[in-house]
Parts: structure tokens; sequence; C-alpha cells
């Protein structure tokens, strides 16, 4: 199930003569200043909008607040122009108080693009003549703002029988307004934001899909079939050839259910070797998570078939990795499998010999992406990876410990900072945790080399023992990073900025830039 994509492309021509169905401006909320005693609340119109100011007069402050603008983060308020400009339609998107600096942080820009063009649909083509600085931070300020857009403009097909109005289709082309519209660097970004957010848009649209359509065979077919389309290696493991692997870990948690899981290998080989280091990229593939024997209460189940939100980042960032040619190495890694109740599912006690050997005593059926994750790692270390960043909705103690924004980062402490640094930048905040030997200490089993989960069944720390159980697959010499996105990688809230409800596409943009860095930096 694909959505309509937005294009996207640069104009340096006046935005007041642009022949759109609507121009985005940005207004900044004014906060009191008790020193110069200027007006609380007033509007302040963000750079890029002076020749729309011109056109109205200089009225147009006063018309928007008339009209109930703040300049608040998210609002967009929409004026008719009547000929003012060329554009029917000026929407003006609040960017919140002015910045000391020159320009709005890049966050803000994605989200307010995000929240203009999203607030937009219906209009078939509409231009941003938002504050862009001219300076060193000019790349990234366009390219939050093009991947706001192109985000913002995403709506997941779905299965609705009659056809939808038309004022909400998706804004289908977007112009974004800069100096130099020639300039080399700012195309750089455009096709780069295009690649990006195409993954992305890639990503919700696996997580969205019901999960009677996307299961493991299914999935597998079209995560491959996009793979070979955009020229990567591609390898799928079946169940026979999973049974023949010894992928001990992912057959458990597949044998409950009538469809058989899969491991997806991509692979993108940079011309001329690269930079000889090589990146393993590795994602949770649960296609819908009932729990299996240890099932899960019926509220809220239906969002587990977001359980694949890690596995569909991976391949979605493998597509943008294929199209986007960095100098490093970079193979993803994508174990599925459906966790049912069945009489043949796994079940508490089972002892499983995994493909890395060690045996794992079975305690709680729903901690069953750590079984998954664990063979994809292994795997990814036997193949030979420097750096291995694993992703994955693995526990709701993510959730209660950092909340439905925040994925927690767990692994080698200099790559838990890059991925930081990575969720800064991107705007997908990630924040380090810790591995402590208590918690280790805690799944220690009587009959296995460690149990899946802590014997005492208490929930202390359920995030940092997914961490600590991954921990014992990865090899020594690899440096590896566990980034757990049990609450960003779903939104069930209304949409905001440019996360629209459902799949957000979480962490595709910082395993990208995480991908960059390596490429860049070793
Ligand atoms: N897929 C869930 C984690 C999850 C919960 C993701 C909420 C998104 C939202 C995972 O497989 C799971 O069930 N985890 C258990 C682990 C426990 C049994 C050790 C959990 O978090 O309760
Ligand atoms: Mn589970
Ligand atoms: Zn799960």
């Amino acid at each position: 199930m694909t959505s309509p994509r937005t294009t996207l492309s640069l104009v340096d021509t006046d935005p007041a003569e642009l022949a759109v169905d609507a121009i985005v401006i940005g207004v900044h909320s004014q906060t009191t200043d008790q020193e110069s005693g200027s007006p609380a609340g007033a509007l302040l119109l963000a750079s890029g909008a002076e020749s729309i100011a011109a056109a109205f007069d200089g009225k147009l402050t006063e018309t928007l607040a008339l009209l109930g603008a703040t300049g608040g983060p998210g609002e967009v308020i929409k004026l008719a122009t009547l000929g003012t400009v060329t554009a029917p339609v000026v929407a003006a998107v609040g960017l919140g108080p002015e910045p000391s600096g020159a320009a709005p942080a890049p966050e803000t820009l994605r989200r307010a693009a995000g929240a203009a063009v999203r607030a937009l649909a219906g209009a078939a083509r509409v231009a941003l003549a938002l504050p862009l600085p001219d300076d060193a931070d000019a790349p990234a300020a366009l390219r939050a703002v093009s991947e706001g857009a192109l985000l913002g403009g995403y709506r997941f097909a779905g299965y609705k029988t009659k056809p939808q109005p038309a004022r909400r289709t998706p804004v289908a082309e977007v112009l974004v307004a800069v100096p130099d519209a020639a300039d080399a660097a700012a195309q750089a970004e455009v096709t780069r934001a295009q690649a990006v957010a195409g993954a992305v848009r890639t990503s919700r649209d696996w997580v969205n899909t019901a999960p009677n359509e996307l299961r493991p065979p299914s999935f597998a077919d079209a995560v491959a079939t996009a793979a070979r389309e955009a020229g990567l290696g591609v390898e799928v493991l079946d169940e026979a050839a999973l049974a023949a692997g010894g992928y001990g870990g992912i057959l458990a948690v597949g044998q409950g259910s009538e469809a058989p899981p899969r491991l997806v290998k991509l692979t993108y080989t940079p011309e001329g070797g690269g930079n000889g280091k090589r990146v393993a990229l590795v994602g949770k593939g649960i296609t819908f998570d009932t729990g299996g024997i240890s099932i899960k209460p019926a509220q809220g189940m239906w969002e587990m078939k977001s359980d694949m939100a890690g596995a569909a980042a991976v391949g979605a960032a493998m597509l943008a990795v294929a199209a986007l040619k960095p100098s490093v190495a970079v193979t993803g890694y994508l174990p599925m499998a459906e966790n049912m109740p069945s009489g043949t599912s796994y079940r508490p006690g089972d002892v499983i010999t995994m493909y890395s050997g060690k045996r794992v005593e079975v305690l709680n059926t729903d901690a069953e992406g750590r079984m998954i994750l664990a063979d994809a790692i292994a795997r990814a270390c036997e193949d030979g990876a420097d750096y291995l960043f694993e992703t994955s909705t693995l526990t709701g103690g993510q959730v209660i410990a950092l909340g439905k924004k925040i994925a927690g980062v767990m692994g080698t402490p200099e790559l838990c900072e890059r991925v930081r640094a990575a969720g800064d930048a991107t705007g997908e905040p990630a924040w380090p945790m810790p591995l402590p030997d208590d918690v280790r200490k805690g799944m220690d089993s009587d009959v296995a080399d460690i149990s899946q989960v802590n014997a005492a069944m208490d929930r202390a720390g359920h995030m940092l023992q997914g961490g600590v159980f991954l921990r014992e697959f990865v090899t020594d010499e690899v440096a590896w990073a566990h980034i757990d996105i049990a609450g960003p990688g779903y939104h069930s809230g209304e949409a905001t900025g440019y996360w629209t409800k459902g799949g957000t596409g979480v962490p595709v943009r910082t395993l990208l830039h995480l991908v960059d860095d390596v490429a860049a930096n070793g």
C-alpha cells in the first residue's frame, strides 16, 4: 500500500508573484519585553515574508492578529489575498518567539513546514517563503524545511471504500523560496531530502499497513522487491533456510504462526570499497505482537501492528542509502516473525539454542523482540561489522522511562553519544541509558546460559533488561548501539508538525545521519 508522493523544488522569484494555490509565510510570537514595553502577544512577521507584507500595505500582521494568529508553534492561519499577491491564499505558520540568532532552529522550521503543508491539504501547489539563514546554517535549515514539507504531505492511502473529499488530498507540489535556486549546495539538499523523506514515507506505509496484509512472507517480499529495484543486494532466508542455518530465536518466535518467519539481508556496496568501514543496521520486524502464550490484554493490542517499525526503518533507510550512495558499506538485517498464541507456539520454560550457539531460557513469550534480534545481531557480527545500529519497538519500559518522543539508547558509550547527537541533529531525540551489572545478574538462568527476562518478573528496568540481553550477542570487536523506539515509532495522537497519525518513520533519519557520520568520520 503506497501513499501518493509530494514533489519539491526550489524557486528564487518573488513569492508575491508565484502562481501557486497558497503561499506560506512564518510569524513569530512576540513575548513582552519588560524594558522596551512592547506589547504582549504582538505578532512579528518572519523574514521571507517581506514582499507579501509589502503587498498588504503594512496591514498583514494586523489582519492575521484579527484572525486570531498568535505565532505559536504549529498554528496555521489562512487568509484570502483578494488580489494583493498572485497566490489566492496566504497561510501564516507560527514559529514561536523570535530566535536570538539569525534564524529559527532547524526542528522549528521542519515542524512549521510540516504543519503548513498538512493544513493546506486540498491545494495542488504550495510555496514556502520561510526564514532561511544565508550563512553556514543554510544547508541544515533548507534540509529541515524540505523534509518537513515532504513529510507533512504524507497521508496513508488507507482502506476506505468511499472516495475521500478533495480537501483531504495531500499537497502534490511544494516550492521552497530560496535566495538562489541554482545553487549547487541547495540543490544537493533538496535531492537528499527527497530520498530521505521518501524513505520515511515508505517506512510509515509499511507500519500503517494492516497486519493481515503484512505478515512475514509478504513483508519480506515487499522489502525485497523495493530493494532489488533500488539496486541493493538482497538475500531472503525463508523458514527452511532459517532452520538449516540454526536461527533458533527467529524460528521459536515464528513457530506459533501460520505465516512463517523470514530474515531479510540487504547489502549496499560502495564504489571502490568506500572508506573501508562496515555499518550494520538491524531492525525488529514483528509484524504483529499478540504476546504469544504470555498474551497481551485486548485494549490497544491493535497498535502492535507497529511492532515491525524497526525493520521498516532499516529497510526504508537502506533504500535511501542505495539512492544517496555514501562512501561506506552498509548492510541491513530484518528479522521478521508474527508472535501468535497457538498449539505450535513457543512457551515459557522453553530453552532455545540461538544462532550464536548460546542457550536462552524463555520466561515470557512477549519478550519476543530480543529473540529474533539476537539472531540477526549475531549474524551481522559474523558477517563482519565495525558499527552495528539496532532499532526496535522493544519495551513498554522505554515509554515509561522516556515518554513517546525520546528513544532510549544502550550500547558502546562512544556510539551511544553519536546516536544522541544524530537524534539531536535530525529532530529524532534519543537519550543514552545504562547497562547495569545487577540487571544482568537478575537474568541469570538456572538451566540455560541466560534468561530472556528477569525471573522476578518485576517491571524494574525493563528497557535495560532488553539492552543487557542483546549485548550478549554482540561480539567484542563490534561497536554497537541499541535504539529502543517503543514510544517514538508510532504516533497514536492527532497529527502534529510533520508527524502524521500512525507510523512516524523514526529513526530512519537518525540512521541515515549516522551512515553519513561514519562515511565522513569513520
Ligand atoms: N512490542 C512490545 C513492546 C512495546 C510496548 C512496543 C508498547 C510499543 C509499545 C514488546 O515485544 C513487549 O511486549 N515487551 C514487553 C517485555 C516484557 C515481557 C519483558 C513489555 O514491554 O512489557
Ligand atoms: Mn512482545
Ligand atoms: Zn514486541
